[in-house]
């Protein structure tokens, strides 16, 4: 902070001398520079995180823009692994509370789900992670189809099936009762109003159905909470570890899913650090720094060929909610300030791809200017509108101005429309 204030401070005295000595010429921006390097943009690190460049119909990689320079990373989590979880979760509610989840005693364990972004490769793992636990899933293609369902009451669509579930030697029903992506009509995407009217919607005509709420994330599931399910004792099921939701589960909130954003921020702007600094990738990662940050093997994973580093996710429940209560506390193994005379201050320019994205703006950006500090990093933060690339992309004017690039895309399918900037 205090560092970012000096910089912005010395900026406006050398514009104004500039200015004062008729110096103002068109690029005499340049002076203002915090760049230390001649490296062409197009050579400088990046790293993509949260929304993986991928095809969003196929889910297919996008290759080209995980191989964009050398030095180009993705950082996420182990979404498959995190969707068996939250789908294991649920059942293993389901199981636990078998005699009185069935609120109108009808024989059919009803749910019903919010669906995230229908072209995002973690919304996807999320629905069929559930559908597969619960038994709904369909399958296309070898695949669990994940598109919503729109309205299911009497168990006839084709999309989702009625699942079986075997407890105590009973078989039970369970049946999607309802799915709908939570879209707003701005196109913004993970709406958390949209769930909050959704629910409304869904309880005012199948109410007494509804035993189960689940949710892609926690944003539009505690938004489903607080509208309806807390009062009416439905047990709702997000992801993400948001604060607020952590704190719910003493409210009767089911659980949700920390995907270890305290990894994936340290991460995100880690990869940066290390190619900046011009040493092995792995440092401060699976190899202890000088300070001794260092990452186990529990919390993430590297796959080399997709160039993506994967955190790893653990199930919240009112077992161990106590333990992820301060969502955005620096994780401990990497909390170590690096030494500015290996590790000089350089300057990243960062997006996040919407601003009032729950998870991304109360869970992940706090932990990011958190690990900025340590890492001698003076990121500047652009917030998006969730529905826009060029909202996004107009305010990377002057690429040059930086060191270095983390970029959060509004479609996972657009990251030519940064890279194309970073090759002019
Ligand atoms: C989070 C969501 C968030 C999305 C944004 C996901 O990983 O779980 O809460 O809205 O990222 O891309």
């Amino acid at each position: 902070m205090k560092r970012k204030l000096a910089l912005l401070m010395m900026a406006a005295v050398m514009v104004g001398s500039l200015t004062a000595c008729g110096g103002g010429s068109s690029d005499g921006g340049s002076t203002t520079d915090t760049t230390t390097s001649d490296t062409a943009n197009k050579d400088k690190p990046l790293v993509w995180f949260n929304r993986q460049p991928s095809n969003s119909s196929t889910g297919e990689l996008d290759m080209t823009a995980l191989n964009f320079n050398e030095d180009t990373y993705y950082v996420g989590f182990d979404a498959n692994q995190g969707a068996e979880l939250q789908g294991t979760m649920v059942r293993d509610y389901i199981e636990a509370n078998i005699d009185s989840i069935d609120r109108n005693g009808d024989g059919v364990i009803g749910y019903v789900l919010a669906i995230g972004d229908i072209g995002h490769n973690d919304s996807i793992a999320r629905t069929r992670g559930v559908r597969s636990a619960l038994g709904t899933g369909v399958e296309v293609d070898g695949n669990v189809n994940s598109d919503p369902i729109g309205t299911n009451t009497d168990g006839s669509a084709s999309t989702v099936q009625d699942g079986t579930l075997e407890i105590n030697g009973t078989t039970y029903t369970v049946r999607e009762l309802a799915s709908q992506e939570m879209k707003n009509s701005a196109g913004a995407t993970w709406d958390a109003a949209t769930a909050g009217n959704a629910i409304g919607t869904w309880s005012s005509s199948f109410g007494d159905q509804i035993d189960i709420v689940v949710s892609n994330n926690d944003g539009m599931g505690m938004s489903m909470f607080n509208a309806w399910s807390k009062d009416e004792g439905v047990p709702t099921f997000g992801y993400d570890a948001n604060a607020d939701a952590v704190a719910a589960i003493a409210e009767g909130y089911g659980g949700t899913i920390s995907q270890h954003a305290d990894v994936q921020a340290y991460l995100t702007l880690r990869v940066l650090r290390n190619a900046l600094d011009g040493v092995d990738i792995d440092t401060g990662i699976g190899t202890a720094d000088d300070a001794g940050n260092v990452l186990s093997d529990d919390v993430y994973v590297y796959n080399a060929d997709e160039r993506s580093y994967y955190a790893l996710n653990v199930a919240v429940t009112a077992e161990n909610y106590q333990d992820f209560t301060d969502s955005t506390k620096v994780y401990e193994p990497v909390s170590k300030q690096l030494d500015e005379s290996s590790s000089p201050v350089k300057s990243v320019w960062l997006n996040i791809y919407n601003a009032s994205d729950n998870f991304l703006s109360s869970t992940y950006q706090p932990l990011l200017e958190k690990y900025d500090d340590l890492l001698n990093l003076d990121v500047e933060y652009i917030g998006g509108d969730g529905q826009t690339e060029s909202n996004i992309t107009n305010r990377l004017g002057n690429p040059s101005q930086y060191d270095a690039f983390a970029i959060n895309m509004v479609k996972t399918d657009n990251a030519a429309s940064y890279t194309s900037i970073l090759s002019q």
